[in-house]
């Protein structure tokens, strides 16, 4: 009978029977009598266990001078095992070593991060690292999953651009033929196109803003996800916001359970955040409840992160800022119909120190007053006569947002730090690996 090759995943389907498995070794330990292996194949974690007195000599000394990230294809029976959090184990009658590792770098010890990130093309195969992208990888299934069902269209937005939509500071700008091209910062004046021709469409890519802040939260590459919808109001659009927000909370509670436990997320505490709705607190109100909780805040300011954290924190919630201030939010927001200091736009804000999660707002549909602010704010209007097209022929109201994947992955498990929810993160001083 032919021993079936299968991965790691699948373990609990063969229990007694004999297997073959293409793995790595993460790390070994035993005795004169004993060597258990650590192994991973990509799909899980397991343990593999070589008993000397059930191999031939050969073979147990095979396995003892195995080397951290050895490829190999290890032979053996599956077993329970209820010690495991993994639930099975395999006792090991044969290993076949395919590719040799000699001198890991990354050793069972404690290193600093600049130094994992240094090695990130190999830190990737590390527990927490695998836990982390593999719920980037549910949440950007999901959010496909969502905005399908939701009726919305896919509609890929360019990444080389002639123009800025947030602002022209954080721009890269890069030769193209002669003249100057910027890596897109936003898929979103594209997606108002998209809008006007399918109703509802959403992008997904790369986003670049040459951000300065060495923060936690910043990265100068990072992925957006930015629907956008003809015939929405902003409070529309909000519901749609915080249903996207609780639908990838659940499909990470439902698909990561294991990786949830690994990056030890409080669960319970992830699943509070689908109670919907969020709440809606106006900018004007939160100026208040910060100034009330001793914050040196005056109207008029963006918030930091301190203000930011404090404000989700108090409604123990993700929560909507709504209705900020015209003079700190981009020219495409709509006017407010009876203040002209403010626009009509929400960011939401994520509870335990996270912050903004999502910007977005209406979007100005009236063409003399978008072009007014196109003027104000001295943009290039050649590079905006496009985007005036969609006010001068059939203009509606329409709203959209952008989420921030990474930020996302941060709030979901929980990480510390944003340059961990992205394979290979860009920030001011990383451009390597
Ligand atoms: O608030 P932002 O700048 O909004 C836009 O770009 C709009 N065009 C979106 C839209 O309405 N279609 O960015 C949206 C989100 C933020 O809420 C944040 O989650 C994330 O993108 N983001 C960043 N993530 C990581 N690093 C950065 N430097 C980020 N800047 C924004
Ligand atoms: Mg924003």
């Amino acid at each position: 009978q032919e021993i079936p090759t299968i991965q790691i995943i699948d373990a609990s389907k063969y229990v007694g029977q004999t297997v073959k498995i293409g793995a790595w070794l993460r790390q070994k330990r035993g005795s004169g009598k004993i060597s258990f292996l650590q192994l991973r194949d990509g799909t899980a974690f397991f343990q593999a266990v070589v008993v000397k007195a059930d191999v031939s000599e050969q073979l147990f000394e095979r396995s003892k001078g195995l080397k951290q990230e050895t490829s190999m294809y290890v032979t053996g029976e599956i077993h329970e095992d209820t010690r495991s959090s993994f639930g099975f184990e395999m006792a090991v009658s044969d290993i076949e070593i395919i590719g040799e590792s000699h001198d890991y770098p990354i050793t069972p010890k404690e290193h600093g991060t600049d130094f994992l990130f240094d090695e990130r093309h190999l830190y990737l195969r590390h527990l927490k690292p695998f836990a982390t992208l593999k719920i980037r990888n549910t949440l950007v299934a999901a959010s496909y999953e969502f905005f399908n069902q939701e009726g919305f269209t896919k509609l890929d937005a360019p990444f080389l651009t002639g123009s800025a939509a947030e602002g022209t500071t954080d721009l890269f700008e890069t030769d193209y033929f002669g003249e100057s091209a910027f890596l897109a910062q936003t898929g979103q004046l594209y997606a108002e196109a998209g809008a006007m021709a399918f109703g509802k469409v959403f992008t997904f890519g790369p986003a670049f803003r040459a951000e300065k802040s060495k923060t936690r939260r910043h990265l100068t590459e990072f992925w957006m996800i930015e629907p956008e919808m003809a015939f929405t109001h902003q409070e529309e659009s909000l519901v749609v916001q915080e249903h996207y927000i609780a639908f990838l909370i659940e499909k990470v509670l439902e698909k990561n359970d294991q990786e949830l436990d690994i990056l030890e997320r409080d669960k319970d505490l992830l699943r509070s955040y689908t109670q919907l709705p969020y709440p809606r607190v106006s900018y004007d109100d939160a100026i208040k409840l910060l100034q009330d909780n001793d914050f040196d805040v005056e109207w008029g300011v963006d918030f930091g992160s301190p203000e930011e954290t404090f404000l989700a924190n108090h409604f123990a919630k993700p929560i909507f800022i709504i209705n900020y201030p015209k003079a700190i939010k981009a020219f495409y927001m709509k006017r407010h119909p009876t203040r002209d200091d403010i626009v009509i736009s929400a960011d939401l804000l994520a509870p335990e120190g996270y912050g903004e999660i999502i910007g977005g707002s209406e979007r100005e549909d009236n063409y003399d007053l978008l072009k007014a602010r196109i003027e104000e704010q001295k943009l290039d209007m050649a590079e905006y006569e496009w985007y005036l097209d969609l006010r001068r022929y059939g203009s509606v109201p329409h709203s959209g947002f952008g989420l921030g994947l990474e930020r996302m992955v941060t709030f979901v498990t929980g990480e510390e730090h944003i340059r961990e929810a992205i394979p290979f993160p860009r920030m001011i001083n990383r451009l390597r690996p």
